[in-house]
Order: structure tokens, then C-alpha cells, then sequence
């Protein structure tokens, strides 16, 4: 069923007309009200009150109001909500989006891509970890399952991204990222499956000894240089794609492309149709995704959350490096504009939790490490301690503060990276030292 299809369209009992205030309704909230329907519950009560409402997954420590309207502040304005009637949307904006998940992708299809993951990835209930942490229903959507070289998010992106370079005639790629990027190991592995030569430009110096995705990069073969700050990186790519020029080459530096941050975003409206209709043919829907993302990926679980709607899209950054929220929803626009899709996202559309990324960028945290051990040690799942161990930390930050019923399906999405977990090694034997 395409949530979009229903609205929710009374509030009573609000005599707060006059004041042209912005009103945020909470989410959590509102689904617990309407726990029977699904419906669009974004956008929906646009004028109703005389002054712009919206609804979105902000603040869910508030979701105790359940059923009151709520000031950006996060204070109780006190006025009850009584939200009883569904609509067909006919007329309204949402009738403009594509209103089934079939459009959507439809939409995907028409973007050039090279198939290079193992798709779709499976979704697998976590059961013994729900039971710990007492529900809700947790799903983990294996997109450490994608397939080339250890897997992980960017091998679904590098669809995208490679095919696009292809395209512009590129028969080497140049890539500048951290020295123990997850998006390095898999574009060495997905290069590798097309023929094209990689050379990363790495951020750091040469470690000893070399573990992790570095040592991977090795083992497939990269052009592996390191640069001592982002201003020595720039340079030496110039070099690198000076010198390959010069031998006839054509190279492409992949994170100059459009398609480096849009294929991202597409790949994760991808991943959560796949989701969609997972759940779908168990006759459920989602109510909530996690994932680890500093915007780029979760620019498109929102477009997802936009088309499709009856979601809540809770992004958890590993660094405090961007302001996601302008980030995500710049990103998001710039993916609806290329697919065609007449969908505006504003950065108050994106929920994106800094709090979890702990000391700094890279460095474990003590609850990342916990999830981490948690999901190994109830599923068999292997998180890593700098992106995924980051996010389900903040998920079962979430769940343990009751933001989620019992019956609420929570999906995890599992984005890879877990080569980190051999280059913090001493972490895993600690834990198995204090069990
Ligand atoms: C394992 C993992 N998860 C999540 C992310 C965040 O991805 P994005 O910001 O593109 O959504 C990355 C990015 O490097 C990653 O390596």
C-alpha cells in the first residue's frame, strides 16, 4: 500500500487561528494517535489552522505530548489535536509526486548505471536483539551485503557514479578520500570489475602496520599515495591526473562528478523501495529508518520518504565535519531535479542526529562500541566502531528512551565498513576479556 494515498485531515479544538505561528506536530506523536491508518502525515494540515503546520520527526523526546501541537521550542502550546478523517489526496500537492513505488522506479531506470552490486540486499529481522532491548520490531537492511570487496553503501552508489564516468569516456579513475575510506576500498574493487585503474589519493601516511580498507586497497591492486592535508590531496590528484593524461589516458576525478553526490542519493532511494517492498510482501510497513549517513545517502531515503510517505528517516552522522541538514536538502533537491521528480525538501526535512559521533570523526565511542557488540553478539551482525556501531548506538539510544511501541517496525541499515573492525582490534579483545 503507498501511504500517500490517504490524509489525515481535522484538527479540532484549535482556537489558536489568529497567531501566524509555525507549529511543528511531532511525529511520534501523530502515529500514535493513528495507529490503525497510515497516511501522509507530511504537510498535511498546510493552512489548516492559519498558520503553517508541518509534520516531521523532530524532537521525539516530546513524544509524550502525543496528539497536542507543540511550539519550534518543543513547548505544549496545549492544543489537542483530533485527527479522525482519511482523504484521498486528489487536488493536493502530494497527487504531483509519483504516488507507487513502481514510479519511482521507473524514474531510477531512466539513469545510466553499471551493475556492480548484488541486489537487493537481504532485510533480516533482528529478533534476539529486539527481545533485549524490548521491541520494537527491528529489521536490518544488509547493505554490507552489496558484494565487492567487503561490501558497503558505495558499491551501490558506484552504479551511479562509475557509469557516469564512463560515459564522459574515463578509462582510470582518481578518487580523494581519508586513508581508511570505506568509499576507497569499494571503488578500487568496483574499478577493478570494469577494467579501470584506481588511484587513491589518501589523506594520512602510511601506517604501520597497514590494516583495515587500506590493506585491502593494496590487495586490489590501487595506485595507493598518501597526501599530509587536503590541500597537498588536491594537488597531488592534479598530478595524478596530469600523468595519466600524459600516457593517453583519460581519468576522471570522481569526486568532481555531480553524479558523486546524486548517485549516493538515488542509491538510497533505491535501498529503501527495496525495503518498502520487503516489508511489503510480509504484509508490513516501516515506521522508522536509521542509518549512518553525513547526508549524502539519506538525501534520498528522504526523497523515498517523500514519495512513498507514513515513514520517519533518522539520519546518524560519524562526524561533525558538514551541516547536514542545508547539506541533505540540497542534495535531495539537486536528485529530484535530474529524476524528474517535483519534490522540494528543506533542510527542516532532514533529522540527522549529531549526537553519537563521540570524541571526534574515527575515533570509537564507548556506546558505538556497545552496539557493535550488541548486534554481534544477539545476531551474528557485524557492525563496525566508526559509522554503523555510531548509528545503532543511536537507535538503541532511542528505543531504550521509548520512543518506539512494541509492534513499530525500526529498520536499521547496515552500511558497511566493518574492515574497521581489524584496525581496532584491541577493542574486541577487551570486550571479550570483561564478558
Ligand atoms: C560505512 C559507512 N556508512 C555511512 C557512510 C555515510 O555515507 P553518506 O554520508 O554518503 O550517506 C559512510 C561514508 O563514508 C560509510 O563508509
Amino acid at each position: 500500500m503507498i501511504a500517500a494515498s490517504y490524509r489525515v485531515d481535522k484538527i479540532s479544538a484549535c482556537s489558536d487561528k489568529t497567531r501566524k505561528k509555525r507549529y511543528f506536530i511531532y511525529d511520534h506523536a501523530i502515529r500514535c494517535t493513528l495507529q490503525a491508518c497510515r497516511h501522509d502525515w507530511r504537510h498535511i494540515f498546510l493552512g489548516r489552522l492559519g498558520a503553517k503546520v508541518r509534520c516531521g520527526p523532530y524532537d521525539l523526546q516530546q513524544a509524550s505530548l502525543a496528539g497536542r501541537v507543540s511550539s519550534p521550542t518543543g513547548s505544549n502550546s496545549g492544543h489537542r489535536l483530533m485527527l479522525s478523517e482519511r482523504l484521498d489526496l486528489a487536488g493536493s500537492k502530494a497527487r504531483r509526486v509519483p504516488r507507487a513505488l513502481r514510479q519511482v522506479r521507473d524514474v531510477i531506470s531512466a539513469i545510466p548505471r553499471v551493475r556492480l552490486a548484488c541486489l537487493p540486499t537481504p532485510l533480516q529481522e533482528a529478533r534476539n536483539l529486539s527481545k533485549l532491548l524490548g521491541g520494537p520490531r527491528i529489521f536490518v537492511k544488509r547493505d554490507d551485503l552489496t558484494g565487492v570487496a567487503f561490501g558497503g553503501n558505495k558499491t551501490r552508489n558506484l552504479e551511479f557514479r562509475l557509469a557516469a564516468a564512463q560515459a564522459m569516456g574515463a578509462d582510470a579513475i582518481v578518487m580523494e578520500l581519508d586513508q581508511q575510506s570505506n568509499s576507497a576500498r569499494q571503488t578500487a574493487g568496483c574499478c577493478n570489475r570494469l577494467g579501470l585503474d584506481t588511484v587513491l589519493v589518501l589523506v594520512g601516511s602510511r601506517p604501520e602496520p597497514v590494516q583495515g580498507n587500506l590493506l585491502v586497497n593494496y590487495l586490489l591492486g590501487a595506485d595507493v599515495r598518501y597526501a599530509s592535508s587536503i590541500a597537498e590531496q588536491r594537488r597531488q590528484s592534479t598530478e595524478a591526473l596530469a600523468e595519466l593524461r600524459a600516457e593517453g589516458r583519460k581519468p576522471c576525478l570522481l569526486n568532481d562528478i555531480p553524479m558523486f553526490d546524486e548517485g549516493s542519493a538515488i542509491a538510497y532511494l533505491e535501498s529503501t523501495c527495496e525495503v518498502v517492498e520487503a516489508l511489503a510482501e510480509k504484509g508490513l510497513e516501516p515506521d522508522c529508518f536509521y542509518m549512518s549517513s553525513s547526508g549524502k545517502g539519506q538525501a534520498g531515503q528522504i526523497l523515498a520518504q517523500m514519495l512513498l510517505g507514513g515513514f520517519a528517516v533518522r539520519g546518524i552522522t560519524a562526524t561533525d565535519e558538514f551541516n547536514i541538514p542545508p547539506r541533505g536538502a540540497e542534495i535531495a533537491n539537486r536528485t529530484a531535479h535530474t529524476l524528474g521528480l517535483n519534490v522540494a525538501v528543506t533542510p527542516d526535512d532532514v533529522i540527522n542526529d549529531a549526537a553519537f559521533v563521540g570524541e571526534a570523526y574515527g575515533v570509537p565511542s564507548a556506546a558505538g562500541n556497545e552496539a557493535v557488540r550488541l548486534f554481534a553478539r544477539t545476531e551474528g551482525i557485524i557492525l563496525d566502531p566508526v559509522y554503523t556501531g555510531k548509528a545503532a548506538a543511536g537507535m538503541i539510544a532511542h528505543i531504550r528512551r521509548g520512543d518506539f511501541n512494541r509492534e513499530e517496525i525500526v529498520v536499521f541499515v547496515h552500511t558497511g565498513g566493518t574492515p574497521a573492525i581489524f584496525t581496532h582490534n584491541q577493542l574486541w579483545l577487551d570486550n571479550a576479556a570483561r564478558q
